[in-house]
This record gives structure tokens, C-alpha cells and sequence, in this order.
């Protein structure tokens, strides 16, 4: 459970909230998008990423204590379960609104034309709470790679269901 990846490396700090790392092609994906996001106006932001195994356990534990383990797994996963701790996923804003706002924001139309041309997949959407267990989170991506992501892009449907669909074979 204490896993962690082998090639974490820091994001340019152009495109990210302090010093936060991913895996090193997830990394490459996503300064190459928020690069390319800037050139046409839009502010795309890292402010959450790699977490290790003892910081989601704090930051579970946190939430467990403020809303309670009901509530808290509906929108927060548990130590050796986020899929932060892979170095895959990240939380983005805009710089100017809270990342909870992020799903108002022209970035994350930005992010709904153009993520999954670098690989990223939105998560946590809201017609698939059922399916994921989690609320939506308009702010929350993982790096999958540009076949995955493009097959997703074109045929909607949660990673859960694109393993199912296709790693049983
Ligand atoms: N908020 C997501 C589900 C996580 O904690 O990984
Ligand atoms: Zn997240």
C-alpha cells in the first residue's frame, strides 16, 4: 500500500500551485497542455498531485473528522486508494477561482475539448457518480494516454467501464 512511483518529477512552477510532482509522462502531458491552454488564453493549474500514502491518510482522516466516514467517502478515497498516489492524477484551477469552481470556469470547456488530446481523462463526472462512488469533480484528471483517452473522448465512458470492457480479455 506504501507504493511509490520511481519517476516522480516537479511540474514547472509556470503551471502549477508550489512544487508539485507527477510521473514523468504524465508530467510531460501536462505542461504540454496547459503550455498550449495558455496560448490561447486559458490558465490551466496543477494544485494537487502525487499524494503520498500518509498524506491522503491525514487528509482522509481530516475529512472524516470534519463531515464524518459517510460523507467522506463520497468524495474522498482512503490511504492506498487515490488515485493521487499513482502520480497520475491532478486537481486544476484557474488561478482565479477555487478549484471547486473549476467545472464553471471557460478552462474546464477548455479541458472538455482538448484533455484527451494529451491523454488526460475528466474522472469523476457527474452521471457517473453510481459507477465511480464518488461525487463529481470537475477538477480532477488522470493521465491514461492519448489511445485511452481518445477511445474514452469518442465512446463516454468511465475508466471503470473501459476495464471491464477491455482488460478482461
Ligand atoms: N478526491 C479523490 C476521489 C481522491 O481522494 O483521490
Ligand atoms: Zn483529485
Amino acid at each position: 500500500e506504501d507504493y511509490v512511483p520511481n519517476d516522480l518529477e516537479t511540474i514547472d512552477s509556470n503551471f502549477s500551485s508550489g512544487s508539485k510532482e507527477m510521473v514523468k509522462e504524465a508530467k510531460d502531458a501536462f505542461e504540454k497542455m496547459a503550455k498550449d491552454a495558455k496560448s490561447e488564453g486559458y490558465n490551466i493549474r496543477a494544485v494537487s498531485t502525487y499524494r503520498s500514502y500518509e498524506y491522503q491518510e491525514k487528509l482522509y482522516s481530516n475529512y472524516v473528522k470534519a463531515d464524518g466516514v459517510e460523507k467522506a467517502d463520497t468524495y474522498s478515497a482512503r490511504a492506498g486508494s487515490s488515485e493521487h498516489q499513482t502520480g497520475l492524477a491532478v486537481d486544476v484551477d484557474n488561478i482565479t477561482l477555487s478549484y471547486t469552481s473549476f467545472g464553471k470556469t471557460k478552462e474546464y470547456e477548455w479541458m472538455q475539448k482538448n484533455a484527451y488530446k494529451y491523454g488526460f481523462i475528466l474522472r469523476y463526472t457527474k452521471e457517473a457518480e453510481f459507477i465511480t462512488g464518488y461525487q463529481e469533480e470537475p477538477w480532477h484528471y488522470r493521465y491514461v494516454g492519448t489511445e485511452i483517452s481518445t477511445y474514452i473522448q469518442n465512446n463516454p465512458m468511465t475508466y471503470e467501464e473501459y476495464f471491464v470492457r477491455f482488460l478482461d480479455k
